[in-house]
């Protein structure tokens, strides 16, 4: 059967560089699941863009004094640059500055108001009696009201993840000058979360394939009960209020920018108006891959907006991700304690970053980025294990056989083992990419590269004075070598399209279906080149010196 999956990806703030901590939490297990369900033959739309509006880039725009929307589209830019390089897949990437957006917005915004879902009411809201301004809440800092962490946002505590409006917060301060905000009264739109929190509640308890931090979190958090919320703000950049008499304010960023997966499917849909339809109703599945700071608004903000707005689907999964930290520290932009995605781009390939990723991914639980792990995963598993199996076989083919495939003579036990062992990591695979097991997938494979090694070790092959046996062991290795790269491909697509040209196989490798494409005997190759390049030990302590101070 064809399924139909829409893929939504969190959108990356545009007021700084991504960095490594961005990609696992939210942006290479996406790409990987899109690239399986590609192959597997579904229908896969995979949307995302830049959140261009919020404080987070009025604040970056005021220091560096550009305008928030120079700010942005350079963000902007370079963020896209980066999905080429690292392969991320979007089928669609665009931004929230798109006219096609704010027309969808305040569409949402309208029909949710006719229905009484969202309100006018006036609400306290902190204003800078030194700075004479309202404060957005990012720019309010104080204690959090629920565990007591003194650096909790006007939006948000990052300690617990509890959302928060700003009047929240205890002892606040402005985060531009330190003063005490006032409180002034000021009209704005709530939505009426309260009115949604038992239908969210049954549903929520329902989602028992979601991943239990996700599941336990959203389901503690509706049990508490969950309050109306200001969806407009004081400030002057982002999308206007359709409504007369406030020209002034804004829609809040996160009422907007969870809109913009259904924008950007419209917009991927452009041409041909109802085709994003199929993606967003019946039995289209929805997954949400977003870090877990953003929990909250996947799991009930953006469902309620749904279920008020009626006709769509609700999400399907949100297999929200942990923290990566960097050599045990928390990534942190101000102490430079990070590593910028471009600098690694312009150094290193893609794939041995999204194999340490996949292998190292905070799935369940946090996860550590080390330059020594990156050295050694590359050097030992990339290298050693799975691109010198890979290397060994083709270059005895081209030495011993011209770089024609051998046919293969009867198989012996050891022969047969190993393909069954094949057989059963394509399928252990599958089922791992189906259920978001990223790690698990990843790790089956690469234990079916060891067994690779140790059954030609066994064999070998380069000693053996038996002709029959020598082509045979070749063929059951050449065939396990592109088992592998087909259920590698997803984590590994750049080495697994030069693998794909080296077994002889025509096009592109996404062209090809999820299966086990046997290598013809018989044919000609081409001269293989390594799939991996070794690294060197000293590129450790020269990549820790670039961290932090220096
Ligand atoms: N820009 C937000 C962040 O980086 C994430 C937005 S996700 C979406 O935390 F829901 F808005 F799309
Ligand atoms: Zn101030």
């Amino acid at each position: 059967m064809t399924e139909r999956i829409l893929i939504g990806v969190a959108w990356p703030y545009a007021n700084g560089s991504l960095h490594l901590g961005h990609i696992a939490g939210a942006y290479l297990a996406p790409d990987i699941f899109a690239r399986y369900h590609r192959l597997k033959g579904h229908e896969v739309l995979m949307v995302s863009g830049s959140d261009m509006h919020g404080t987070p880039i009025t604040i970056r725009a005021e220091q560096e004094g550009k305008t928030p929307v120079e700010v942005a589209t350079f963000y902007h830019n370079e963020f896209k640059e980066c999905w080429k390089k690292l392969g991320i897949s979007f089928d669609l990437y665009t931004s929230t500055e798109t006219e096609n957006h704010k027309n969808v917005v305040q569409d949402i915004f309208l029909t949710l108001l006719k229905k009484d879902l969202i309100y006018k009411d006036s609400m306290l809201q902190p204003y800078c009696p030194q700075c004479r301004r309202f404060l957005p809440d990012r720019y309010v800092e104080g204690i959090c009201p629920l565990c007591g962490f003194t650096g909790a946002r006007g939006d948000q505590c990052d300690k617990c993840g509890k959302p928060l409006n700003p009047t929240d917060l205890k002892d606040s301060r402005c985060r531009i000058c330190g003063a005490h905000p006032q409180t002034t009264n000021s009209e704005h739109y709530f939505l009426r979360l309260s009115a949604m929190q038992s239908q969210l509640l049954e549903w929520v308890k329902k989602q028992s394939h979601w991943r239990p931090n996700v599941l336990n979190f959203t389901q503690r958090y509706l049990e508490d009960g969950l309050k109306d919320r200001a969806i407009t703000r004081d400030i002057e950049w982002g999308i206007p209020v359709p409504v007369p008499g406030f020209e002034k304010k804004r829609i809040y960023v996160w009422f907007e920018a969870v809109i913009g997966y259904l924008s950007a499917s419209m917009e991927w849909a452009q041409g041909q108006p109802e085709k994003w339809r199929p993606f967003w109703e019946g039995d289209s599945k929805s997954y949400y891959f977003i870090g877990k700071d953003n929990i909250p608004f996947h799991t009930m903000i953006w469902p309620a907006m749904l279920m008020g707005y009626s006709g769509l689907n609700l999400p399907y999964d949100v297999p929200a991700n942990e923290f990566l930290t960097l050599q045990g520290g928390k990534f942190s932009t101000s102490r430079n304690w990070a590593v910028w995605l471009p600098d690694y781009l312009a150094t290193y390939e893609p794939d041995p970053l999204r194999y340490l990723l996949s292998a190292n991914m905070p799935e369940t639980a946090d996860a550590d980025f080390s330059w020594q792990e990156f050295y050694r995963r590359n050097n030992d598993e990339l290298v050693a294990t799975w691109g010198n199996l890979v290397h060994r076989v083709l270059t005895i083919i081209q030495r011993n056989f011209s770089g024609v495939i051998p046919h293969p003579f009867p198989l012996n036990g050891i022969d047969q083992a190993l393909l069954t062992k094949a057989e059963e990591t394509f399928k252990a695979v599958d089922q791992s990419l189906a259920n978001c097991h990223f790690r698990d997938a990843i790790r089956s494979a690469m234990t079916l590269a060891q067994e690779a090694n140790r059954y030609l070790e066994e064999k070998s092959p380069w000693k053996s004075k038996d002709s029959q046996a020598i082509a045979t062991t070749l063929y059951v290795a050449l065939s396990v070598i592109s088992c592998l790269k087909t259920i590698l491909y997803p984590f590994l697509p750049f080495s697994s399209q030069n693998l794909h040209e080296y077994l002889g196989f025509p096009g592109r490798v996404e062209t090809n279906r999820w299966e086990w494409q046997k290598p013809s005997p018989g044919q000609q190759l081409p001269k293989p080149k390594p799939l991996f390049i070794k690294l060197e030990e000293k590129m450790v302590e020269a990549e820790m010196a670039k961290m932090g101070g220096g």
